[in-house]
């Protein structure tokens, strides 16, 4: 693939900093190198001496002194080594992406570790969005997506979707206002990016079948797209075999996957991670060169210790677990629906993910049901309009997490909102 022509002037500009490739260098080096070239702080003048964190199943992560040290200076820029090669193989065991071992100008398969996916993501539309440029995505979407990518000034394309995700007869249809023939043109305006979450999708709770992946890859390959997989949800798919990934099917090199430990580990210690084709990854890397330099080396290190320990295994039983929690939270849910909202909303049960997305029967917009009447009594949900390309726009649906909540809250909150719902008919 020619990814030059996928590159915006701002990203194509980005150069590696000298000084990071220095610190690199050092990083790699035997204890004899004597390093007068870095910037890097002393750590012996640091407050802090070592650490040790309870994991819950007993184990103990320990940083004695040297390891605190090095939690505590800075790192490269595409993560940590003992992580991002964990990740590695993680990636290639669960989806076995073709792209493993392409050369890397054609696109070979590479990582790099992100401050949560919402940073990887926000890097991602900055390295491929123009102002201008028409992207394809299936709204209702996840709102920190459209507040990353709508101050880009691009031109937003709705396709069309359900409880299965995007629906590859509506992109066709929204494609076929281009000809395949235009695509390599200069100033050509054939959509160059698509997005969407595959899993458990937020708001929608959708999660994308198989047969619809491979028909939306054949159309990204017809009309030369890269597919950004916006996947936090993978892990939280309820019924197994998980559902192949576009990364899974990646013949060509052009998926950008974002995953996050932020559902299945911590959500504030921030790590996400990118994972495509290395002429990109390497470009969201000169990005976080230039502005947070890495994510934090201790909690790369807190994790990393975590799951070396743990392994493969360890890990997806931890995920098994988590999986679990969530499932009886969602039938717990589903349950209450059923109880309380049955004869005024519609819902369709969630394969993944941690979302409802209720349609209010006989409600044209929800803003003010839930912003004004259901806050008055006491129950937090989301407008439906904030996940729309233009929220402004009416919107009758709501989005209700089971993710917080316990069983008898969720009970009473759903009671309150169906009572909210009567008396506004
Ligand atoms: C679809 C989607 N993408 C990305 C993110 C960002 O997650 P994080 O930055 O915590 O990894 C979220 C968070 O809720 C999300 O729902």
């Amino acid at each position: 693939m020619n990814y030059a022509r996928f590159l915006t002037a701002v990203s194509a500009a980005r150069k590696p900093s000298p000084i990071r490739m220095l610190t690199e260098i050092q990083q790699r080096s035997p204890p004899s190198m004597i390093s007068l070239a870095a910037g890097a702080p002393n750590p012996n003048t640091f407050p802090f001496q070592s650490c040790s964190i309870q994991v819950k199943n007993g184990d103990m992560l320990t940083f004695d002194e040297t390891m605190m040290k090095r939690a505590l200076q800075y790192s490269s820029s595409s993560g940590i080594p003992e992580l991002l090669t964990w990740m590695k193989n993680l990636q290639k065991n669960l989806h076995n992406p073709p792209t493993a071992n392409y050369s890397a100008e054609k696109g070979q398969m590479d990582m790099c570790v992100t401050t949560g996916s919402q940073e990887g993501l926000c890097k991602v539309f900055e390295m491929l969005v123009n102002p201008g440029d028409n992207v394809l995505l299936d709204a209702p979407t996840y709102s920190g997506t459209l507040a990353a990518l709508q101050p880009l000034g691009c031109n937003l394309i709705n396709v069309p979707s359900d409880q299965h995700g995007m629906i590859p007869g509506g992109l066709k249809e929204v494609l076929s206002r281009w000809d395949p023939a235009d695509v390599h043109k200069p100033h050509s305006t054939v959509p160059r990016v698509l997005y969407t979450i595959p899993n458990g999708g937020n708001p929608t709770g959708a999660s994308m079948t198989t047969q619809r992946k491979r028909e939306v890859y054949e159309l990204a390959r017809q009309y030369d797209l890269l597919i950004i997989e916006d996947d936090p949800y993978y892990f939280l798919q309820f019924d197994k075999p998980w559902a192949p990934t576009f990364l899974s099917m990646d013949v060509d090199g052009r998926i950008i996957r974002t995953d996050s430990f932020s559902k299945i580990l911590s959500s504030g210690l921030r790590i996400g991670f990118v994972t495509g084709p290395k002429p990109l990854v390497d470009r969201v890397v000169l990005h976080i060169q230039a502005s947070t330099m890495h994510t934090s080396t201790f909690t790369q290190l807190m994790v990393s210790q975590l799951l070396h320990g743990w392994g493969q295994e360890g890990f997806l039983n931890h995920i098994d677990g988590v999986i679990e929690f969530y499932r009886t939270q969602r039938d717990a849910m589903l349950s209450s629906a059923d109880k309380w909202l049955k004869d005024v909303a519609e819902w369709h049960s969630p394969a993944a993910g941690m979302f409802l997305w209720i349609k209010v029967k006989g409600v044209a917009d929800t803003q003010k049901l839930i912003m004004e009447k259901a806050m008055e009594k006491e129950v937090l949900l989301v407008p439906g309009g904030v996940f729309m390309i233009n929220s402004s726009d009416p919107c009758s649906y709501v989005r209700a997490a089971f993710s917080l909540s316990t069983p008898q809250q969720i009970d009473e909150a759903f009671k309150r909102l169906s009572a909210l719902i009567k008396e506004s008919l």
